[in-house]
Order: structure tokens, then C-alpha cells, then sequence
């Protein structure tokens, strides 16, 4: 068969093109009703009081750090194995990212790694724990060691747009959660973009402030704050895409199931594992191979693209490096971002793509063990 088995997918109709030219019509483009409705619909969708649009996920990090109090010189815990955004906001608050470490199995936070750097921390503060590719991390053992600590819990939703954790939705399971709307995730907004979600209405009242200039109803600026808003057009292709969300996320696991059906069966490769807990949206469908470099460059010459997330664990980046007094250690995170390789998966992949990216790897690996 021809042609290269993509990545990933970004989904345009014509009800998105509609609503958003109906926007750009109205020549309203900024603070306005469609993102109310944005707003209204997404903590809806979360199980949430409130949600605040922002500029990108990493503008909603910075926006919940902030609202929940994390200030100069306190700890924050951040996984190691995430993207970089998920640490920067820490960084640029001048507060300390202290790095734990990912359970080997899920790739999320490990709650034993978390408590033992809790209880030697000088200022916890809050905790970052990251769905990672889609998956909840053990938010029960999180929110414990938080209440221990009197700690913020901060979730990185910005990769699981829907997965539920006992049958909670993500954004819902901490003091407030954060959302991407990069094009490359399970929804978009055309463009950066970015959601904030909570229970806390004086923490949301905080988001909003920030989120625009830090000025107050009655337009004085009462704190320093910055432009981070979500413009009207990129709200109403927001709503659209949201309309579809539950479905590309169903996609995305039948998806999912039909690799691990035949990568379970390969020797020297590792599926996702889920835990029982939780249900996974599939971001991403990550596996492993001792192999990861001689197998991308087998799937490249075969038309397959695929990604690596990510290359290079969050603490070994160089902005991170410069500004901490130690490097830790990892184990865990830090062989996983060298065995690691993400396949193409996105809600429209075919089972003949699929297929194809299987034989690939079997024809890498050997026949089936
Ligand atoms: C885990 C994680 N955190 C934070 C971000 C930052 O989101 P954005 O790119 O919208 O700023 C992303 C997305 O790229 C992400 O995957």
C-alpha cells in the first residue's frame, strides 16, 4: 500500500468554518459571548463550576500556579518524564520544580517517590501531576499526600481531554486542572489555546483577573497580570470540536485496542499499560523497545512517521539545569525517554494503517513470540 501513514490528524468541517466565520462576521473577536459558551459547555463536559479560557495550556498552568497561591521559593512537585511545560511555569514563578519520578509501568507520577520528597521539602506548595498521553495519574495517592502537605493539587490535563479516574473526568480530580488545545491534541481550538477548569470560584475569579491584565470589575488593575485571553473565533471552533470529543476519544481507544492486539503478541515491544482506575483517551499510544532508534528509522523507510515524547526528560533540559542547584536523579523517567516511541494514532486512522504499522514492526521484530 501507498502513501505515509500520518501521525497525527487535525479535523475541520464545514460547521467549524461556518462558526468561526459567523465570528469573524460579527467583528466582536475578543471577550465576548462564544467564549462564555466555550466556557459554560467545557465545565460541563469536566464535572466543574468553572472554566476560564486561556491563550495555551502552558498559560493555563501558569494562570492555576498562580491563582493557587504558589509563589517565589516554594516547592512544587513536577514529573520528570513530561513536556517541559508542565516545569517552566514553576521556573519563571521563581518557586522550585523538586522532580519525581514516573511509576515504570503507567509513566505517571509516582505516588512513593512523591511522599518521600514531601516530607524532606522546606515549602510544599503544590503538585503537578500530569495525565500523561492520555492516561490519569493515581490521583487517590496524590490527594492524600496534597492533604498531608496542606498542598495545591494543580492537574496537567493538557494531553487527556475527557479520560476519567473512577469515573471523574480530568480537570475535576484536583483543586484545578489545565487543558491544551494545541492542534495536535484530541481537540482543538484551530490554533494555541488553552482551558483552565475548577470548583473554586475565587480561585477561577483570580484566573480571569490575571488573564487580563490583573484588572478587576471595576477595571482597576489590582495585581500584575498579562494578556493570556482565548480570542471568539478559536472559542467557536472550540465548541464544534468539542461536540465531537467523546466520540474521537471512543476512536481513539478502539484504536488502541486493535495495536495492543497485535503488538502484545510481539517480543522486545511493550503496549500502554492502563490501570484499573482509570479509563485513557489515547493523546498518544506510546510503546517501548530496547530498539527505539533502529525502529524508527524501519518505520520511516517504510512511511510511518512516528514521535518521541519525550527525548529528553523535563529535568535534564538545559533552562532547567541553569537554574537548579542539583540535578536529580531518575531511573525510571530517565530509560524510558530512551526506549519510548509513539505510533501514529488519531480518531480517523484506519484498520488498514494500522495493520500496516504492525506488519512493519513485526517484519522489525520477527514473528509473533
Ligand atoms: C503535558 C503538557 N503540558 C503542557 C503543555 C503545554 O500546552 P501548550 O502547548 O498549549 O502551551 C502540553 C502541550 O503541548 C503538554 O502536553
Amino acid at each position: 500500500m501507498d502513501g505515509t501513514v500520518r501521525f497525527t490528524d487535525v479535523y475541520v468541517d464545514d460547521d467549524i468554518v461556518d462558526r468561526a466565520a459567523s465570528v469573524l462576521r460579527s467583528t466582536r473577536y475578543v471577550k465576548g459571548p462564544v467564549l462564555e459558551e466555550f466556557e459554560a459547555k467545557f465545565a460541563e463536559f469536566c464535572g466543574v463550576d468553572h472554566a476560564v479560557g486561556v491563550s495555551s495550556g502552558t498559560a493555563a498552568l501558569l494562570l492555576a500556579f498562580r491563582s493557587a497561591g504558589v509563589e517565589a521559593g516554594d516547592d512544587v512537585f513536577v514529573p520528570g518524564h513530561t513536556f517541559f511545560a508542565t516545569a517552566s511555569p514553576v521556573l519563571s514563578l521563581d518557586a522550585n520544580p523538586v522532580f519525581v519520578d514516573v511509576d515504570p509501568e503507567t509513566y505517571t507520577m509516582d505516588p512513593e517517590d512523591l511522599a518521600a520528597k514531601a516530607a524532606t521539602a522546606e515549602n510544599p506548595t503544590a503538585i503537578a501531576p500530569v495525565h500523561l498521553y492520555g492516561q490519569p495519574a493515581p490521583m487517590d495517592e496524590i490527594n492524600d499526600i496534597a492533604d498531608r502537605y496542606g498542598m495545591a493539587v494543580v492537574e496537567d490535563a493538557c494531553q487527556a481531554h475527557g479520560a476519567t479516574y473512577r469515573g471523574e473526568r480530568t480537570g475535576s480530580l484536583g483543586d484545578v486542572g489545565c487543558f491544551s488545545f494545541y492542534p495536535s491534541k484530541n481537540m482543538t481550538v484551530g490554533g494555541d489555546g488553552g482551558m483552565l477548569v475548577t470548583d473554586d470560584a475565587e480561585l477561577a475569579e483570580t484566573a480571569r483577573r490575571i488573564r487580563n491584565h490583573g484588572r478587576d470589575e471595576s477595571g482597576t488593575h489590582v495585581e500584575l497580570g498579562l494578556n493570556y485571553r482565548l480570542d471568539e473565533m478559536k472559542a467557536a471552533v472550540g465548541i464544534e470540536q468539542l461536540s465531537h470529543l467523546d466520540d474521537w476519544n471512543a476512536a481513539r481507544a478502539a484504536a488502541a485496542a486493535k495495536y495492543d492486539e497485535r503488538l502484545g503478541e510481539m517480543q522486545g515491544i511493550e503496549t500502554p499499560t492502563v490501570a484499573d482506575d482509570g479509563s485513557h483517551v489515547y493523546h498518544l499510544y506510546v510503546v517501548r523497545s530496547e530498539n527505539r532508534e533502529a525502529l524508527r528509522e524501519h518505520l520511516s523507510a517504510r512511511d510511518i512517521q512516528t514521535g518521541i515524547h519525550y527525548e529528553t526528560p523535563a529535568h535534564l533540559h538545559s533552562a532547567v539545569v541553569e537554574q537548579m542547584d542539583e540535578t536529580p536523579t531518575l531511573p525510571q523517567t530517565e530509560i524510558l525517554c530512551e526506549e519510548i516511541l509513539s505510533l501514529p494514532m488519531h480518531p480517523r486512522i484506519t484498520d488498514e494503517e494500522i495493520e500496516r504499522v504492525c506488519d512493519a514492526i513485526e517484519s522489525f521484530v520477527g514473528v509473533p513470540a
